[in-house]
């Protein structure tokens, strides 16, 4: 099981940006968490961030045959980006939303997800906790 987990813009500020909403673990104790959790589950990770969407489109597409699951905190473009959304549709591979925060407990325009309904599911509301999450989420992706 290879799972690619995508962070969008100003995750690379974790720790520092907003803690009292999103935590003070950094990014790189997230990706920490991740691993950890991935060496317990025998799957194996990679982990990237950046603030340009068309990066993180690039990604998507370039996972085609070189991993079986996407973890994606998509952060501000969650709210607007199209071409995420059409990234994952046009791979197909199984992609897990994931939030640090509520983002239904927060400001009106981050309860819409453009990305949403092309993900199996989503993980929103318990911090770093959340990637965790993402990796049970991950290995056990086609178990309904
Ligand atoms: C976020 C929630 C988004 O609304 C926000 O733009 C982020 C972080 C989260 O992980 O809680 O940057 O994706």
């Amino acid at each position: 099981m290879k799972i690619l987990f995508l962070n969008g813009p100003n995750l690379n500020l974790l720790g520092q940006r907003e803690p009292e909403v999103y935590g003070r673990a950094t990014l790189a104790d997230v990706e920490a968490k991740v691993r950890a959790r991935a060496r317990e589950l025998k799957a194996s990770v990679e982990f990237r961030q950046s603030n340009l969407e068309g990066e993180l489109v690039g990604w998507i597409q370039q996972a085609k045959g070189q991993f079986d699951v996407i973890a994606l905190n998509a952060a501000a473009y969650t709210h607007t980006s199209v071409a995420l959304r059409d990234a994952i549709v046009a791979v197909g591979i199984p992609t897990i939303e994931i939030h640090l925060s509520n983002v239904h407990a927060r400001e009106e325009f981050r309860h819409k997800s453009l990305i949403a309904p092309v993900c199996r599911g989503q993980i929103v509301g318990f911090g770093a906790n959340s990637y965790v999450l993402a990796v049970d989420a991950a290995v056990n992706v086609n178990e309904r």
